[in-house]
């Protein structure tokens, strides 16, 4: 049982990403509907299983744990999971960390550092306060900004996530690169996937090609392609001008399935292979029906066993295909 994890396309699986609830504090508008309906409480994993089923990937070769949500820091009792997790560090798992809305950053920063966490990825679309309550349909920009100064303080890196949205952001790319320079944050950003309800919003209106941003900082800054990665799917580059770190995460533009090193468990303990596929195993039964970690383990390898090359979304055609009804916060990006 002590062979690693690899799926039928020789991708070493080494990248868990947990949704510990799908609860938030705000609605992004590319990321739920304006009204869902969450899972009742008595569907979640309780935090000791979500523990042992972590423990379990970790004994099976993952080594970066991401924890998201829904928004993560909502989940009542959550510090408890972090302690729980951080005693994999250096025992199998190199990396813990969270992306998070930011809000609750003020809250949790420190407990979190105490964690052994690094760093956080916060997303954040715009600096604009109105833009932002209506991005969040609700949310705050400055319990936000106040938690990302947190998150600092405690000595966390933060790196800021930002989806491009045209006719949105668009306007504001130079003063979210220079903002983020004078803070000390890498930043990177995220094409727009057409996951969830998409109704009435029109995601090929929205959608702003990274090409199309990468060219138009290209023509301010003198940007140097780095090797470094995060074991993310971005790809970085340096602003010769300021240092900056900049990521680019390019589903559409730029597939990067062939890499993927990644798979996503839900808090109802199901396990998705793909963030742009159907395709799930559920663990909870297995996960319940024994002790023996050994039958858990099967259940991992059989579900990686058919993980799928890769998502089909594509807007090249003028239209939305591969989408998804599923919604991001379903399995947290
Ligand atoms: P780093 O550790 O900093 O590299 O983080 P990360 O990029 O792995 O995670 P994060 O939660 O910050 O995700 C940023 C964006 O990348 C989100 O919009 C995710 O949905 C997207 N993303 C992450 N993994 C995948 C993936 O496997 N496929 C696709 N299509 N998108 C992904
Ligand atoms: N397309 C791209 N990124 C998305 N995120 C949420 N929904 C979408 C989407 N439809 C981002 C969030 C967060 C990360 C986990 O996923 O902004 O930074
Ligand atoms: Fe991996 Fe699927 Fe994301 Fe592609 S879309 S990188 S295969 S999870």
């Amino acid at each position: 049982n002590a062979a690693p994890l690899i799926d039928p396309f020789a991708r070493p699986i080494t990248y868990l990403r947990v949704s510990v609830t799908d609860r938030c504090d705000f609605r992004c508008v590319y990321c739920m509907a304006e009204h869902m309906q969450f899972l009742p409480k008595a569907d979640l994993l309780t935090l000791e299983e979500l523990e042992r089923l972590c423990g379990t990937f970790v004994d099976l070769g993952v080594r970066k744990l991401r924890i998201t949500g829904g928004e993560p820091l909502v989940r009542r009792n959550i510090m408890s999971f972090f302690r729980a997790m951080s005693r994999h560090l250096g025992q199998g798992l190199d990396e813990l960390t969270l992306t998070t809305n930011g809000s609750q950053l003020g809250r949790y920063a420190g407990e979190l550092a105490d964690c052994g966490i690094r760093r956080v990825n916060v997303s954040l679309d715009t600096l604009d306060p109105e833009k932002f309550a209506a991005i969040t349909r609700w949310g705050r920009l400055p319990q936000v900004l106040d938690g990302i100064r947190a998150a600092q303080a405690a000595g966390l890196r933060v790196k800021i996530n930002a989806v491009a949205l045209k006719g949105v952001n668009d306007a504001e790319l130079f003063d979210l690169v220079r903002w983020c320079g004078d803070q000390g944050h890498d930043l990177t950003f995220i094409e727009v996937m057409p996951m969830g309800d998409l109704g009435n919003e029109d995601r090929l209106d929205q959608y702003w090609p990274l090409s199309d941003l990468r060219a138009r900082l290209a023509e301010r800054f003198t940007l140097t392609p780095l090797a470094e990665r995060t074991g993310g799917p971005a790809r970085y580059v340096r602003l010769q001008e300021t240092g900056q770190k900049i990521g680019f995460i390019t589903p559409l533009t730029h597939n990067f399935c062939e890499s993927c090193n990644r798979v996503r468990l839900t808090c109802t303990g199901e396990l998705f292979m793909c963030l742009g596929q159907e395709d799930m195993a559920d663990l909870r039964g297995p996960l319940r029906a024994s002790s023996d970690d050994g039958f858990l383990k099967d259940a991992i390898r059989a579900a990686i066993a058919k993980k799928p090359k890769g998502h089909d979304f594509d807007y090249s055609r003028q239209t939305v295909a591969g989408q998804m009804t599923r919604h991001m916060s379903h399995t947290g990006g």
